[in-house]
């Protein structure tokens, strides 16, 4: 049992504080990892505000790297001193998704089975069962994923969520690929990562979508050929004129609203796919004709975790990132202390921030 501190969402719409929490030492296939670098995702102010569930308090942070302090018993493949990514879906091997050979769709990922908790006994309902705004966190082993410590932790964590998330977006679950027309709507780290991840894919033309003009600046660094603030102009009519009039052929929705979801829906090429990857609240509801979904044809499709295999795409991405393929120092807009994460949400609500990163 180790004391750390955490930042910790006590009730919905309540700003986080910081708490001391009591880390249970690893048990069988567990790890304790000592924190190094976590980044503020829009899911965990979602979290804050109640959107994902009513399960508080809430350890926060979930975009996370750090360095291996302990393992649990039968743990192989991991040891004290790996510098590893955290994943918020390790695969089980034996539901029917891993069974059939589609491990990222696994129906039962794997999470520490201890609780973390306040100094009081309070259960901590961990961020995506990892809970990373704190200096060392109990996970499953399989939520850590080895990558080559060439890069630094602020770097490197974003791979635990939302560049993962955007740049498979696109990639695994779009299936991006060379001369597609690709558009994407919220152009925050998520979906400026599956800008990125288009056009690493070869797409010929990627049209980001926002209602800040500095997200489509950043848009255009990262890869966008055309970019529309839809607070000004209609989006649906900009992307199918600057593509012959009819629609990308993939539309990645990074933001998570039936009207953004809506225009993605409209601004894709009869038998084209639309990739939801931004996360709706529960009272959320969408309207469309049924007859619009059947003779628009193609695939409507939602990405969990940008459809990724953290052992087969973390270390991918590093090694793009390595060979300057893939700028993902872009994404790292500041780094700020752990007591800054309140701070951080501000930040991300006003548009200031692609990814403001927690560094230990
Ligand atoms: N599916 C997954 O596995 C996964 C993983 C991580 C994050 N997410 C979700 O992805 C979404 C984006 O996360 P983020 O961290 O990039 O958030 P963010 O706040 O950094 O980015 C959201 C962007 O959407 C823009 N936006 C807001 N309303 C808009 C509108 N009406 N039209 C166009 N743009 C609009 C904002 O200006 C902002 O740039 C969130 O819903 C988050 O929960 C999903
Ligand atoms: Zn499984
Ligand atoms: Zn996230």
């Amino acid at each position: 049992m180790q004391r750390v501190r955490g930042v910790v969402a006590k009730a919905k719409g309540e700003p986080v504080s910081i708490e001391t929490i009591l880390i249970p030492d690893p048990g069988p296939g567990e790890a304790v990892v000592q924190v190094q670098a976590c980044g503020v995702c829009h899911t965990d102010l979602h979290y804050r505000e109640g959107g994902i569930n009513d399960e508080f308090p809430f350890l926060l942070g979930h975009e996370a790297a750090g360095v291996v302090e302990a393992v649990g018993e039968g743990v192989s493949g991991l040891e004290p001193g790996d510098f590893v990514v955290l994943n918020w879906r390790a695969v089980c091997g034996q539901c029917r998704a891993c069974l059939r050979g589609r491990p990222w769709y696994c129906f039962a990922t794997h999470n520490a089975k201890q609780k973390m908790t306040l100094e009081d006994g309070t259960v901590l309902s961990p961020a995506l069962g990892i809970g990373a705004f704190v200096e060392k966190t109990l996970v499953a082993a399989g939520q850590c994923t080895k990558v080559d410590a060439d890069a630094s932790p602020a770097v490197a964590g974003l791979l635990g969520c939302g560049v993962m998330a955007g740049f498979g977006a696109a990639m695994n679950t779009g299936g991006v690929s060379r001369g597609d027309s690709v558009a994407v709507i919220g152009c925050g780290g998520v979906g400026n990562a599956a800008v990125a991840g288009a056009r690493l894919a070869g797409a010929a033309k990627i049209i980001a979508v926002d209602i800040d003009d500095r997200k489509l600046d950043w848009a255009r660094s990262l890869g966008a050929t055309h970019t529309i603030n839809s607070s000004r102009i209609d989006p649906v009519e900009a992307i199918r004129e600057l593509t012959g009039g009819f629609g990308a052929d993939v539309v990645v929705e990074a933001v998570g609203r039936p009207e953004t979801y809506t225009q993605a829906f409209y601004a894709r090429d009869l038998a084209g796919t639309v990739v939801l990857v931004g996360v709706p609240t529960p009272d959320m509801k969408l309207e469309l004709p049924l007859l619009d979904v059947f003779g628009r044809g193609g695939a409507l499709k939602s990405s969990w975790y940008g459809d990724c295999l953290p052992t087969r795409d973390f270390p991918m991405l590093i090694d793009l990132y390595r060979q300057g393929r893939l700028d993902l120092e872009a994404f790292v807009s500041e780094t700020i202390a752990l007591d800054e994460v309140e701070a951080a949400f501000t930040k991300m609500h006003h548009g200031d921030v692609l990814r403001s990163v927690v560094v230990f």
